[in-house]
């Protein structure tokens, strides 16, 4: 039985040197080490041995099961240690690579743009007051002297939602009435800036998502000399007196006299394209002075107070500031367009 035990250690020790990893180690340890292994497999003749011969037989067995275990350690520890330094070499950084810059992020153009135009009416003492895009049918239309069957409607189709008389809403403009209601009987200096939605054919120059920027100024004594004013301000300074503007006549229902303001086509440099439809100018707002039905919607009466009003297309205006000939890229999301502002 020694013989035994001695032959099967030198075989298992052989055996030992081939194993090359960790799995091999394993079905190495069952095999000899295991409860039903070699080893267990031998000293279950140890019963059958005459009663003087176990001790010493039994003493082998101990010493070979010391020895094997202690080989399999050794093997377990050199095999770890391997496969730890293949690991390491394999996941091995090359520090030596140039990094990758990270890509700083930036504010969009519609934003910049939008916070110009605020600067330039902060200077002019105007505050910046926000309010809902989801409107309803009274404040985007009825409270601007736009009832139900209006034909004036059509110049502001927009999205309806579910809810009956809820809409996205088509102008800053119902913006004057929350704001008017809130201060009353304070005076009013303040810009409105945020997104509108509107049912458009979408083209080079309609969206049916944009930014505007409301002014509302409400007070005693102002009048339409103050509106130019300011509007003529804010030009000069959006455009760095570079571009010629004038005044149109025009209609809108929550104003009265109303008009609208062109900033002349840099796109085509006046000679005509289809940004400014041929005509060689841009408009870039709507204005009058707040309709008495308006005021009194509001809250002031129409007798002692009056007031002025203006909605700027903020998209517009950064198409003229930067001579972009498609308004459909301010929501195109192109990185490549939207990179070079900034
Ligand atoms: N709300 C108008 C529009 O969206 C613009 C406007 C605002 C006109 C205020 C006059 C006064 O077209």
């Amino acid at each position: 039985m020694q013989d035994q035990l001695k032959s099967m250690e030198a075989e298992a020790l052989a055996r030992l040197d081939a194993v090359q990893d960790l799995a091999a180690l394993e079905d190495w340890r069952t095999e000899y080490l295991g409860r039903r292994g070699r080893l267990a497999q031998i000293m279950r003749g140890l019963g059958a041995l005459p009663a003087e011969e176990r001790p010493a037989v039994g003493q082998v067995a101990n010493q070979v099961k010391a020895r094997l275990e202690a080989a399999y350690e050794e093997r377990r520890v050199a095999l770890e240690e391997e496969a730890k330094a293949r690991a390491f070499r394999a996941e091995a950084v090359d520090v030596t690579l140039p990094g990758r810059p990270p890509a700083l992020g930036r504010l969009h153009i519609a934003t910049q743009n939008l916070r110009e135009i605020s600067s330039i009416f902060a200077q002019m003492g105007f505050e910046v007051y926000e309010t809902p895009e989801v409107e309803t049918d009274e404040m985007n239309f009825q409270l601007l002297n736009i009832p139900p069957h209006h034909p004036a409607r059509d110049m502001w189709s927009t999205f309806y939602t579910d809810r009956e008389g809820v809409v996205l809403r088509t102008h800053t403009s119902p913006g004057q009435i929350r704001l008017m209601r809130e201060r009353y009987p304070a005076e009013i200096r303040a810009i409105l800036p945020g997104k509108i939605y509107r049912y458009e054919q979408v083209s080079a120059r309609y969206e049916y998502q944009l930014h505007q920027v409301e002014g509302l100024a409400v007070g005693r004594n102002i009048h339409m000399s103050d509106l130019k004013g300011v509007l003529v301000a804010f030009a000069q300074q959006m455009f760095q007196g570079t571009r010629r503007w004038r005044f149109r006549g025009s209609y809108f229902p929550f104003t009265e006299p109303s008009f609208e303001m062109d900033i002349e086509c840099v796109l085509c440099g006046g000679g005509g394209c289809r940004v400014c439809k041929y005509s060689g100018w841009v408009e870039i707002l709507g204005a009058g002075m707040v309709h008495p039905v308006v005021l009194q919607n509001g809250g002031y009466d129409p007798a002692a107070y009056s007031g002025f009003a203006f909605g700027m297309g903020n998209e517009r205006i950064a198409m003229l500031k930067y001579a972009i000939d498609d308004i459909r890229y301010f929501f195109a999301n192109d990185p490549r367009f939207l990179a070079q502002f900034g």
